[in-house]
């Protein structure tokens, strides 16, 4: 797709890409015109080649554990080898629940180290070379938890708000270089990082009549907006968390 909205010729890593929200995510970018990279534990879906055959575009898998600093940065070196990437998009996310009194320590690493250290870690990687060429745009995958606390969910919130003020530290530094980094705040999206609240049906109803647009999220609500922050569109868009929550915050 040309124009402003346009990514036709880019190449956009995504991680998690495969499923759940990245998968719309990487499906909303083919769309665009842009060819994608798939950073993520499983491989991706037979759907997504389909859609990029569709449109004429390239899906790429590397395998990766993003819980693993030294695997974070071979996959990185080995997508930079094969491919310019001029998008990246920080979509996987790890969801542990305990109350907060008896959480464990480990467990909260394990959340921190998938939604904050390897956020940290694939923005210098890839920006290294978007600063270098002086154009590149990070799209963040932040949550309503970067604004709220939640419930039994302490290393989540921790992480998340932090993916927020990492994005605005980041376009501090970056976004006179170039480099537009941006995050998505998407609200409550029925995915299986969701399952526990969607198995409860009176926390589900409870959540529900919160949101002012009478429906939870898809996978392509926050593919499109993604795609948006992406494209040349946003090219003034800095430092922005983008709540994609049907009005939640607005309640
Ligand atoms: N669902 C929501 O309501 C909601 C709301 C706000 C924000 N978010 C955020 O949106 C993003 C996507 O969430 P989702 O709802 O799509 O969750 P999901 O269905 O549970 O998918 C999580 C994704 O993250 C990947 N991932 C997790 N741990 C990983 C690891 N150690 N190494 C590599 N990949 C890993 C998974 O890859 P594998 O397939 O390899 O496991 C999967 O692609 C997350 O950042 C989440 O925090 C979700």
């Amino acid at each position: 797709m040309s124009g402003p909205f346009g990514l036709t010729g880019r190449t956009a890593v995504v991680t998690g890409g495969g499923r759940g929200l990245g998968l719309g995510i990487s499906t909303a970018l083919l769309r665009a015109g842009a060819d994608v990279v798939v950073l993520g534990r499983r491989e991706v879906p037979g759907e997504l080649h389909e859609e990029a055959a569709r449109h004429g575009r390239r899906v790429h898998h590397h395998a990766v554990d993003l819980a693993d600093a030294s695997a974070v940065e071979a996959a990185a070196r080995a997508v930079l080898d094969a491919h310019r990437v001029d998008v990246l998009v920080n979509n996987a996310g790890a969801q542990e629940r305990h109350p907060a009194v008896d959480f464990p320590l480990q467990a909260f690493d394990r959340v921190l180290d998938v939604n904050l250290r390897a956020v940290f870690q694939l923005c210098q990687l890839f920006g290294r070379p978007m600063l270098e060429r002086g154009e590149g745009r990070v799209v963040n995958v932040a949550s309503l938890l970067s604004f709220q606390g939640g419930l039994t969910v302490p290393a989540y919130a921790a992480s998340k708000g932090a993916v927020a003020q990492l994005t605005k530290a980041l376009c501090n530094e970056w976004a006179g270089r170039g480099v537009g980094v941006n995050a998505v705040a998407p609200g409550y999206m029925a995915t299986d990082m969701n399952e526990a609240l969607l198995a409860d049906p009176q926390r589900l109803e409870q959540l529900s009549v919160r949101i002012p647009a009478g429906r939870w999220g898809t996978p392509q609500d926050v593919g499109d907006v993604v795609v948006f922050l992406a494209s040349p569109a946003a090219a003034y868009v800095h430092g922005h968390v983008l709540a994609v929550d049907g009005g939640w915050l607005a309640r």
